[in-house]
């Protein structure tokens, strides 16, 4: 079984880079082979996140100077990573036929692995769309700022007008004062969902704000191995849990 997941939010600097890293790293404890693919281009920077400088990235691939599986790094805690090039221009100036040719070497390479996780970029253009349908599932995350609760929604309405297949929808809600408070967040947009879109996305958890994230960041080290007890690590867990249900 191979899952791609695609983590999208709409807004930007709601957690979308940390939460598909430690969502991978979390796989990975659970025994799970995950692929995690950096698929915001201009602003890469899943490697900054990690502290590592790859030999190979997307950009090498679609410049056809390397095969997606030969630019594709093993992180020392257990996952896969394809990684994007900070600077290197934008996804949505990619050409279709490009971005096309780098799903389907993706596909290719994703039978390899039991999960596959898209970070996309911030924004709803063609390439965030065109990826975001590629996946199996589609994560959306929200925080409890207005603002991403309506870029969060913009995006499952452009989602759903445009799937080529059932949807597969789901909401996790993260930088949440409390378990309650991000559950609130999960119903306000379901609702919505529903009434306008005719479809429930499900949820999948809610992740507390936590400093320990901030802190794991700062140092270039995953949270799961920094601070495995804190709270959202726990809740990224939960999730996890959740997703292998
Ligand atoms: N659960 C959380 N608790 C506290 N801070 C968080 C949490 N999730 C994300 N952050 C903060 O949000 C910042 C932006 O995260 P990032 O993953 O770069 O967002 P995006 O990819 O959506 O732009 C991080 O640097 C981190 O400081
Ligand atoms: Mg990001």
């Amino acid at each position: 079984m191979s899952r791609i997941f695609a983590v999208g939010s709409g807004k930007g600097g709601v957690g979308k880079t940390w939460f598909s890293i430690t969502l991978a790293h979390a796989l990975a404890l659970r025994g799970r082979r995950v692929l995690l693919f950096d698929g915001d281009f201009g602003l890469a920077n899943i490697d900054i996140q990690l502290g590592l400088l790859p030999r190979g990235t997307i950009d090498a691939v679609l410049a056809d100077r390397m095969a997606l599986r030969d630019a594709v790094i093993e992180h020392p805690a257990g996952f896969a990573l394809l990684a994007g090039r900070s600077g290197s221009g934008n996804l949505a100036d990619l050409e279709p036929v490009a971005l096309a040719r780098l799903l389907h070497a993706l596909r290719e390479a994703a039978s390899g692995y039991d999960a596959v996780i898209l970070d996309l970029s911030a924004g709803l253009d063609r390439s965030v769309r065109r990826m975001a349908a590629f996946a199996d599932a589609l994560l959306v995350l929200a925080t409890e700022d207005p603002t991403s609760l309506t870029d969060a929604y913009a995006l499952m309405k452009l989602h759903a007008k445009g799937a080529e297949h059932a949807l597969d929808l789901r909401i996790v809600v993260n930088q949440a004062a409390t378990a309650a408070s991000g559950k609130r967040v999960h119903q306000t947009l379901a609702r919505a969902c529903q009434a306008f879109l005719g479809t429930t996305p499900r949820a999948s958890g809610v992740i507390r704000r936590d400093e320990r994230v901030r802190d794991a960041i700062r140092h270039q080290v995953l949270l799961l191995t920094r601070h495995p007890g804190c709270g959202a690590a726990s809740d990224i867990g939960a999730i996890a849990e959740e997703l292998l249900t």
